[in-house]
């Protein structure tokens, strides 16, 4: 017997190329950015337990794939910074000194790439302060919000200085952006783009990047970070950025927020970025390491659907790699 429908779906689904032609989105390679760590005082790169794969670089091993990421025709490159322990000081000095680790790394992987990807900086406190918070303390050992974004323009300024085409605050402080978008145009840096952490939750997918940057943390963010219950919140975080001059918005994470993220991306006038996060990245690569799931695969869903939610941009550990599995589930 044969059913008298008028709707039969699955023709658009009869032959690889039936379903390229109807594929509603394809991730380009120039949407991947590759967040990467680089640490002061080693000699040769260190991998990181959590997330087999991904290491912490030297200034040469960071150009060399800083260089790598621009010939793959990447969008960017995230920098993020690990100083020595006796760096670290309760207002995050090293995050702003010229010759910090991460200003060093961003004027070498400058001079290696010069326009060739956009070169990215993490702007944020956690990794250079001794408590591991995101912000400096008052006498009592709350945040204080207002001096933490003094901090953050001047860490701006600092970075743009060293060379960062984009300078990425993800304190989630309260006014960072148009402080940062301020100090940057007062010292001149009108042209340095800001892509702001909007949406960003206190989320416990953290945890392996907390390894890789030898996080000193204590306690928690959730006075900073937003409740992963709150939906709403997130749209309102990031048309607070765009009011401020953001020129780009965040959601993060990425994979469990997609429905802050397409609520972000519906009513965003910039660019809208997800930062697929170690936690994210971590799981994956143990199911696979015990053979439970197609990593290859999965890495290429994974991106597929944060951009089907409405990312123009992905931060993902996978960039390097992700446009060969994107190409593969595309073929078949
Ligand atoms: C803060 C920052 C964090 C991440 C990116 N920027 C950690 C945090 O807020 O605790 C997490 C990224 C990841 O998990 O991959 N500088």
């Amino acid at each position: 017997m044969s059913l008298n429908l008028t709707n039969r779906p699955r023709r658009a689904r009869t032959s690889a190329a039936m379903r390229r032609l109807t594929r509603e989105i394809e991730v380009r390679p120039s949407q991947l950015i590759l967040p990467v760590f680089v640490r002061d005082g080693s000699d040769a790169p260190a991998p990181i337990d959590s997330m087999p794969g991904v290491s912490q670089h030297t200034l040469d091993s960071l150009a060399a794939l800083a260089s790598d990421v621009a010939s793959a025709g990447l969008g960017g490159i995230m920098l993020f910074g690990v100083p020595t322990e006796d760096d670290k000081d309760a207002t995050g000095s090293a995050g702003l000194a010229e010759d910090g680790i991460l200003n060093r790394a961003l004027a070498r992987v400058r001079s290696e790439v010069g326009d060739a990807t956009v070169v990215m900086a993490d702007t944020c406190l956690d990794e250079f302060t001794d408590h591991g918070h995101c912000g400096v303390l008052t006498s009592e050992g709350r945040i204080d919000n207002d001096a933490s974004v003094a901090r953050y323009v001047e860490m701006a300024i600092a970075q743009a200085a060293a060379g960062a085409h984009v300078v990425g605050p993800s304190g989630m402080m309260d006014g960072q952006v148009g402080a940062i978008r301020a100090g940057l145009d007062r010292a001149g840096y009108d042209d340095v783009a800001i892509l702001a952490y909007s949406a960003k939750y206190a989320s416990a997918f953290f945890g392996p990047f907390r390894d890789a940057v030898g996080s000193s943390l204590e306690g928690d963010r959730r006075t900073y970070q937003q409740d992963p219950a709150n939906r709403r919140e997130g749209a309102y975080e990031a048309a607070l950025d765009i009011a401020e001059g953001a020129d780009a918005v965040m959601v993060k994470p990425a994979g469990y927020y997609l429905d802050v993220l397409a609520d972000v991306a519906a009513d965003s006038p910039v660019p809208v970025a997800a930062y697929q996060v170690s936690g994210e990245y971590a799981m994956v690569e143990a199911a696979a390491r015990n053979g439970w799931i197609e990593r290859e695969r999965v890495i290429a869903e994974s991106l597929t659907s944060i951009v089907r939610a409405g990312a123009d941009l992905v931060l993902s550990y996978w960039a390097l790699e992700a446009p060969a599995h994107l190409a593969a589930s595309y073929r078949n």
